[in-house]
This record gives structure tokens, C-alpha cells and sequence, in this order.
């Protein structure tokens, strides 16, 4: 099914090491499991470069680091620049992660390898998860925190090391991070930065910060190379192009464990749907296995997964067992797990992307670049030789592109830029971006700020309004409706709607208990949609006794979990809208889905749609075809107008979710400068 091709010489220097020294005896790595923590500290690439890594960060303003995933980049660095002081006068080292799990994880392991418990020394923050203290001095932290917290202390003064990690994964918030970081570097002649990336792109990073560095300043950054021990990856291409790389990828799976010798094997899919429904039908088939065979383990990975599931996936693999880990990009770089073998790769990854034209931003399925290719083949090389079966043939891989877009190309710009005129950026047109998004995905986000009241018409932000929507902490338009609450006399509901819409998966639909998951999910359901059948959740929720509150969800298949985080972001949104001095409001029992819904359209208008006779919706700006989303309340059921939040995936269609219904005539009137309405019957986008 395969042929076997050497990996082109640009992957090979990707994957295999130029290092010369001889890889550790088989023996060896079988000790590895009982070494101490410390003894495997020593044993990471990185542990040789220590010396030099920190006399770089001594004499450079920036340090640029370059090593393969799994080289200790992550878990490292940051310790080794609090072992050698530079978090002694109190300050912090900081190391920002793309993706919420990886901060956490990452932190754990490291409070682990420190000796304290989490929340101490070490510690992380993510959106609404502060677990820090005054002892903390190592803090992973999501990239969106750190610029979050640029608003309050403009210069970071509480950092002595920032240490943007991934950054080859070019997310909106690192990007825009290192501009606000190059500029603040100026001004703190003590402040130091590391940026760490998996791939080769070291030059680029270093070009943007010498471009224009003080005349009379040296060379501002350096680069070092950690060139991890890799080992060679045998590269394999399919012969013929597939129709259906799920089923190849299974047939694949089994293939590895008739022929191959033991290991375990990662699987690169798309997204959380197609990677459960997989993982189910390879554990099915698994079954089948003669009992004197090895069995295999097939666990799921993705952001959104819990905790617990998560963590299994880097539990070492027991005897006579082959773990098969399902996985989303998110094991491309950012989680390493030990003991994989052999790599299988889809070619394909979901990806944000923004249509200007609607204004909309949803999750596309692309093709992967040649860098990540390379990256995903590496995954099978970290502890010994491995193979990586690509589900494509060669021609496809030679039209990758090289590199990915980088995500400032392809967001929604809106909560960017109002965070950078918050920052008293003004000018976010000449703002120096090391990718300049296009000037269309500029203008439709000024046009949606402005449009929500937090634009003035010079481009300023307003005051209090502007500045109070760019310091709460969730997107722009649900800032708004938090902050017009008032107006309606709602606050209290919208409170707890905001922190609905903030928490994932509050419904649990286990596995074969599908009708009586739905059957329970129907008696909370309220007629004008999702946020009030939220908001019936919740209020259901917290009238049980707290004694009775497991039990309760597990009975009405409800998410624990998720709804004891709804109750802590709602507490801590409340805060908010307590120092911005907003009254806080009960709706009246007559009035309240009218009112708490038409407070819903003062921020979500330009999320507008009507629905055909065809059961669909189109949006009333841009004319798109949108379907409820199967989990929506509104999933086959007859609205006129409503307004929506989320848009879940474009594969085929627009799914639309967290959907309210409402009347025609409160946009034209709670959106005026939005919507015009001509004549009588149609209503216009301006
Ligand atoms: O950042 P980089 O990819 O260079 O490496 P790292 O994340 O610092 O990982 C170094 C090693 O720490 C890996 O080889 C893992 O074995 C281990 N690690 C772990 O056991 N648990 C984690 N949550 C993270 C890393
Ligand atoms: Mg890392």
C-alpha cells in the first residue's frame, strides 16, 4: 500500500539530528522509567546547552532557541534561568503557550520536577484560572493572558524572562506579542526574551528584531540550535491518492500491528467528531485481536477533552499493549508522549479561518504544509527509529506549501485590535506586525467595533465603554451585551449566560444512552432557544442542594465539571461589572425572555439570520446559508429571525450554534447605524 521513499533531503535535516553522537543502547532508555526526575532532567538534549543557553540570555536582549519537540525547551528553559537568579529580586520568568492544556500540563510537570505543589513556584494562567501565588516564580500562561495583562502593567514589569514558546505556531496573540514585547524591550533594558520554536524558522524571528534596533545598539538577539537526539524516520507515501483517509488510517493502524514491531502509534486527524467516531471503530475492530496477540489501547486526544482523559494518553503504555493515540494537531508540537513509533498523518488540519465577507470566522479543514509534515513525521523519532505512513502519495506532498499561513492572516481581528488600542495603539495599520494581516481583515474588525459602540469616529476607543469591553475578559460582542445589560435590567441573567457560553460540553451524551441523554437534555430546552435553555440549566443547577449536585447532573446528563467552572467565570464576571460600577439587575419574571433576549441583540446583531422554507438560515448580512448545529435546541425546529453566536465547522456546510430567537424589529432598532430598514418588509445591511 506504501512505497517507501527516503525523506526528501529538506524533511531529512528536519527529522534526523546532525548530531553525531550515538543514540542512547536500547537498555539504557529501559532504565530511563526509573531514574529520578532530576537523573532524566540531565538526560534531555537541552541539559547539554545549559551553559551556553544562559550566557546567551545574559548578553542578548533576545535569545532565539531552535530545537525538536521533546528537546526541553518548554519544561527546561524556564527552570534553568530561575536556578541561575534571574527570579531573585521577586520578578517572574514567564512562558507563554499557544493552547490552555499545554500551560497546564506543562505546569504540572515541571511543579513535579520543582518539588512544589502547583500554584507555587511554579504555576500557570489561563482565561479564567489563576493558579498563582506570591511565591510563584515560573509561570506558563497562555499568550492572550500575557497581552491581557499588558493592559494593566503596560512595561510587564513583574517579568524579568519572557519566554514566547511555539512560536513557530505563529498564533494571532504571539504574533501580536511580539510586536507590544519588541516594543517594551526598548524601554526595560532588563527585560529579557526567549523565543523558542520547533522549526527551522530561527532566521525569520531574528530578522524582524534586528530590522530596526537602535542605532547605537549590537546585535540584539542570538541563535542557538538544541538539535535534539533524533533518530531517522522512514517516510512513506501511499501509492494511489485515498478517498477516505479515515478508513485508511484504520486499515493502516492494523497493517502496523500485524507487520511492525512493538510501539506505539499517534494518528494525526482533523477534529474532535471524526477523531471519537475513529478511535471508537479501531477499538471495535481491536476486539477482534487473537487474545495471544498484542492488544491495542485507543485513547482520544483534542483541546476539550477533560482532564482526565487527557491525561491518559501520557500514562506509559503497560506490558503487551499497543497504545494507538487519535489526535488533532495538538500532538504536533505543543504535547510530547513519550514511546511512539510510528506516526500516521492525514495531510490535513483544522484551521481557523475568517471570511471578511460575512464577517464570520469558523473552523476549515486545509491541507498541512511541508513543515508540519516534517514535524508530524518527527513525533516517531524521539527515543528510537520510527516510521511515518503518509495518507497521500508523494505528488500530493510536493504541492504543500511550505509553511502555514500564519493565523493573524486568517482571524477575526476584532478582539486584536481592540486590545491594541487599549494598549494606546492607535495606528493598528502601522503597528509592527512580523506578518501584516490583509487591510480587508482590518477594516471589516474596525467596521465591527465601531459598529458595537467601541470605536469613536476618529477610531478611538470610547470611554468607558471602548476601554471596560477590552479589559472584560470574552470576545467583544458579549462584552457588549454584559455591559448593556443594564439598560435592559437583566444583568443577573446575562451573567450567568456569558458564563454558559464560556464553559464547553455542558451536555453529556455518553456513548449508546444517545435518546435518554436527548430526552433529558428536552425538559431544560425553553422555546426561544439556547441561551435561555442556558440559562434554565443553570438556574436548575444551583437551586439543588450542594449535596445533591453530583448526583443531580449525572441524572439529568449534565456536566459537573463544566457547570461548577460556569458558576467560578460567573463569579469572577460579576467582579468586573462591580468595579465598572454597572448595576446588576434581576430580570422580572414577565418580562425576562423578552428582555434578556433583546439585550442579546444589542451585541450579537451582526449575527443576524432569517430562516427559509427549506428549514436553513441565511444571514441577513452576506446572504450566507447557515444550518443549526445538530446540538442547537433550534436543531428542526421553526424560528423566523434569530441571532447566533458560534460557528462550529464549514466542511461541507455552516453550522451555526448557541442560537436565540428574536423579532425583526429589534435589530433596525437596537442596531440602527447597523441595519437600515427599507421599505417595509426588507431589512438591510448598510
Ligand atoms: O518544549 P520541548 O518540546 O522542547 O520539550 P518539553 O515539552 O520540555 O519536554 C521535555 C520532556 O519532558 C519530554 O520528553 C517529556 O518526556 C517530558 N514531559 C512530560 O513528561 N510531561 C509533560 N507534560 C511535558 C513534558
Ligand atoms: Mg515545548
Amino acid at each position: 500500500m506504501f512505497a517507501h521513499q527516503p525523506p526528501p533531503a529538506s524533511i531529512t535535516s528536519n527529522i534526523v539530528s546532525a548530531d553525531a553522537e550515538a543514540p542512547l543502547p536500547g537498555s539504557a532508555l529501559n532504565e530511563l522509567a526509573r531514574f529520578s526526575l532530576q537523573r532524566q532532567r540531565e538526560l534531555l538534549p537541552i541539559f547539554r546547552h545549559r551553559k551556553s543557553l544562559l550566557y546567551l540570555v545574559e548578553t542578548k536582549p533576545v535569545t532565539i532557541v531552535v530545537g525538536h519537540t521533546g528537546s526541553g525547551k518548554t519544561t527546561q528553559l524556564p527552570q534553568y534561568l530561575h536556578e541561575a537568579g534571574w527570579t531573585q529580586d521577586g520578578k517572574i520568568i514567564a512562558c507563554t503557550q499557544p493552547r490552555r492544556v499545554a500551560a497546564t500540563t506543562v505546569a504540572t510537570r515541571v511543579a513535579e520536577e520543582v518539588g512544589c505543589t502547583l500554584g507555587q513556584e511554579v504555576g500557570y494562567s489561563i482565561r479564567f484560572e489563576d493558579v498563582t501565588s506570591d511565591k510563584t516564580r515560573i509561570k506558563y500562561m497562555t499568550d492572550g493572558m500575557l497581552l491581557r495583562e499588558a493592559l494593566v502593567d503596560p512595561l510587564l514589569t513583574r517579568y524579568r524572562v519572557i519566554m514566547l514558546d511555539e512560536a513557530h505556531e505563529r498564533t494571532v496573540y504571539t504574533d501580536i506579542l511580539l510586536g507590544v514585547l519588541k516594543k517594551i524591550r526598548k524601554r526595560r533594558k532588563d527585560l529579557r526574551l526567549v523565543i523558542s520554536s520547533a522549526t527551522l524558522d530561527a532566521e525569520e524571528f531574528k530578522a524582524y528584531f534586528e530590522k530596526d534596533k537602535n542605532a547605537a545598539e549590537e546585535e540584539v538577539s542570538g541563535i542557538i540550535s538544541l538539535e535534539g537526539k533524533m533518530f531517522p524516520v522512514d517516510v512513506m507515501y501511499l501509492e494511489e491518492p485515498t478517498e477516505n483517509y479515515v478508513e485508511k488510517a484504520i486499515e493502516t493502524v492494523f497493517e502496523i500491528t500485524a507487520r511492525e514491531r512493538s510501539g506505539d502509534i499517534l494518528l494525526f486527524l482533523t477534529g474532535r467528531d471524526e477523531i471519537e467516531r475513529t478511535a471508537e471503530l479501531i477499538a471495535e475492530r481491536a476486539t477482534n485481536l487473537p487474545p495471544n496477540r498484542e492488544q491495542l489501547l485507543v485513547l482520544p486526544l483534542y483541546a476539550g477533552l477533560p482532564t482526565d482523559r487527557q491525561l491518559a494518553v501520557f500514562e506509559p503504555t503497560p506490558e503487551g499493549v499497543r497504545k494507538v493515540i487519535v489526535s488533532t494537531n495538538i500532538a504536533e508540537a505543543s504535547v510530547t508522549i513519550d514511546g511512539i513509533a510510528f506516526v500516521i498523518d492525514c495531510g490535513f488540519v483544522k484551521l481557523r479561518a475568517y471570511n471578511p465577507l460575512t464577517g464570520m470566522e469558523s473552523l476549515t479543514v486545509a491541507s498541512i504544509s511541508k513543515a508540519s509534515a516534517a514535524q508530524r513525521a518527527g513525533r516517531a523519532g524521539r527515543t528510537k527509529p520510527g516510521k511515518c505512513f503518509r495518507l497521500y502519495t508523494q505528488a500530493a506532498y510536493d504541492t504543500l506549501a511550505p509553511t502555514s499561513v500564519p493565523e493573524i492572516q486568517r482571524s477575526d481581528l476584532a478582539p486584536v485590535i481592540l486590545q491594541l488600542k487599549a494598549l494606546g495603539i492607535d495606528n493598528v495599520a502601522r503597528f509592527d506586525f512580523m506578518t501584516p494581516p490583509p487591510a480587508e481583515m482590518m477594516v471589516r474588525a474596525l467596521e465591527l467595533l465601531y459598529s458595537l459602540g467601541t470605536l469613536d469616529d476618529y477610531g478611538k476607543l470610547t470611554q468607558p465603554l471602548g476601554l471596560q469591553m477590552a479589559e472584560f475578559p470574552v470576545e467583544p460582542m458579549m462584552a457588549r451585551i454584559l455591559l448593556s445589560s443594564n439598560d435592559f435590567g437583566c444583568g443577573e441573567q446575562i451573567l450567568t449566560i456569558a458564563a454558559m457560553t464560556s464553559v464547553q460540553n455542558v451536555f453529556v451524551t455518553p456513548e449508546g444512552e444517545k435518546k435518554v441523554a436527548e430526552s433529558a437534555k428536552r425538559k431544560f430546552t425553553v422555546e426561544e432557544g439556547d441561551h435561555m435553555t442556558l440559562l434554565n440549566v443553570y438556574h436548575s443547577y444551583t437551586s439543588q442542594p450542594r449535596e445533591r449536585a453530583v448526583k443531580w447532573c449525572h441524572q439529568h446528563f449534565l456536566n459537573h465539571k463544566a457547570l461548577i467552572k460556569a458558576v467560578s467565570i460567573r463569579a469572577q464576571l460579576r467582579r468586573y461589572m462591580e468595579r465598572f460600577n454597572i448595576p446588576i439587575r434581576s430580570a422580572s419574571p414577565e418580562t425576562a425572555v423578552h428582555d434578556i433576549r433583546r439585550c442579546l441583540v444589542s451585541g450579537y446583531f451582526a449575527h443576524a439570520a432569517r430562516m427559509q422554507p427549506d428549514g436553513t438560515y441565511k444571514m441577513i448580512k452576506g446572504g450566507e446559508t447557515l444550518w443549526a448545529h445538530p446540538t442547537s435546541v433550534m436543531f428542526n425546529r421553526k424560528a423566523d429571525w434569530i441571532v447566533f453566536y458560534e460557528i462550529v465547522e464549514t466542511d461541507k456546510k455552516i453550522f451555526i450554534r448557541d442560537i436565540t430567537k428574536i423579532e425583526k424589529e429589534w435589530l433596525a432598532e437596537l442596531a440602527p447605524h447597523y441595519y437600515e430598514v427599507k421599505g417595509k418588509k426588507t431589512l438591510e445591511y448598510m
